[in-house]
């Protein structure tokens, strides 16, 4: 062996080791929370860093035309140092498509009066075009969003119905909850579907998630938030795209609190009770009573069941909500189609129930509101029709 071989060896050597210690984002980066003025992205690394992201406009220049602002993850006034970064950003122009890019600098070592980096990773903005994300507008008249349910981690029938995913025509996509059996670990949530969400649409295109009962599951549920941010900081929020007000509960589990499969660690009934107060402020508001349409989301359907969860949230939910003129609320959890006409189980609105085998492509305007329900083939099994009843 030659002295130069041996050199070039060695660099290589070092080189190839350097670059399997370097950072990298393993997961994301995904979009939530999109609203008319905000969003928040998230992405994981596979080594605690510092992070931020950086939002250019969608014009010509190239990405590296100017420095562009960054906005960082914080809490407390600091920056947040991780493997999971969540950067929300805020008083955007509403109905605007952003340019971004995420990065994330290794932070080896933290002593109270000085931090040693590591090196940096980032979404690519050179060998392709930058990722973008486009703000919500609820002044305009259309939305298209498709709905998805009780995939429990079954990513091939996952993607086969998102296969009716369209770039630039689908707002948004649903997930109603049970979309993994139950929340062990973070490494586990990312495998049943957060990563197949991002390589099909979620670094471009939102979802808001509903939780199902299997989401409030296992040891790791309780950090449920850190990965699914929503305007209340709780599994229930509202949400307002186009012509549509959505009000997204969680029906919490469905046996009685006591039973001996929640070994006493279930308070079901009491986080209902909380979710009713919270609606009666909800649909007392004048812009929940101005939207054309009003849908609700929710996992567990308060009708076609006598478990504990579903007769407690018929009785605490649906006379609000009977009151508030909803114009339809979208189920899942029972792993069959089911729909139910207005007046029916107690209800004074529809009630569509998705299965586990099928997708709601649904698009409105402020006429009217469009479902359409297509199997795995791709084949339609059903549409649906409403008419506005706001004059
Ligand atoms: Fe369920």
């Amino acid at each position: 062996m030659t002295l130069r071989f041996f050199k070039t060896l060695v660099v290589m050597m070092i080189a190839s080791a350097l670059q399997a210690n370097a950072i990298s984002i393993i997961s994301g980066p995904y979009l939530q929370n999109v609203t008319d003025s905000e969003v928040t992205i998230v992405w994981r690394t596979d080594k605690d860093a510092l992070s931020w992201v950086e939002i250019a406009p969608d014009d010509d220049l190239h990405f590296y035309s100017e420095a562009h602002p960054r906005y960082y993850a914080t809490d407390m006034g600091r920056a947040v140092i991780g493997k999971l970064h969540k950067v929300k950003i805020k008083k955007l122009d509403k109905n605007t498509t952003y340019r971004y890019r995420v990065v994330s600098k290794e932070v080896t070592d933290e002593q109270p009066y000085y931090v040693i980096y590591g090196r940096h990773t980032s979404t690519d903005v050179y060998g392709r075009k930058p990722l973008k994300f486009t703000t919500a507008d609820s002044n305009t008249d259309k939305v298209n969003f498709l709905v998805v349910n009780d995939m429990h981690g079954d990513t091939a029938k996952m993607t086969d119905l998102l296969s009716n995913f369209r770039k630039g025509t689908t707002d948004f996509v649903f997930f109603n909850g049970d979309m993994v059996n139950f929340m062990d670990n973070e490494q586990q949530l990312f495998d049943g579907f957060i990563d197949r969400s991002v390589k099909l649409f979620a670094s471009e295109t939102p979802f808001y998630m509903a939780r199902g009962n299997h989401e409030s599951r296992g040891r790791f549920a309780r950090n449920y938030m850190n990965y699914f941010p929503t305007s209340t900081g709780k599994p229930y929020y509202t949400l307002r795209r186009g012509p549509i007000f959505f009000i997204v509960l969680d029906g919490g589990e469905d046996k009685p609190d006591t039973d001996i499969e929640y070994s006493g660690t279930t308070f079901g009934d009491e986080y209902r009770a909380e979710q009713a107060e919270w609606l009666n402020e909800i649909v007392a508001t004048d812009e929940f009573k101005q939207a054309p349409f009003k849908v609700v989301v929710t996992h567990v359907p308060p009708v076609g069941d006598t478990w504990h969860g579903p007769l407690h949230a018929k009785s605490l939910l649906l006379p609000i909500l009977n009151k508030a003129g909803i114009d339809l609320m979208l189920c899942a959890h029972l792993h069959r189609h089911k729909y139910n006409e207005p007046g029916t189980e107690g209800a004074q609105f529809p009630v569509l129930i998705n299965s586990n085998t099928e997708l709601l492509k649904i698009d409105a305007d402020s006429k009217k509101l469009n479902v359409e329900i297509i199997k795995r083939d791709g084949t339609t099994s059903k549409k649906l029709s409403y008419d506005s009843r706001v004059k």
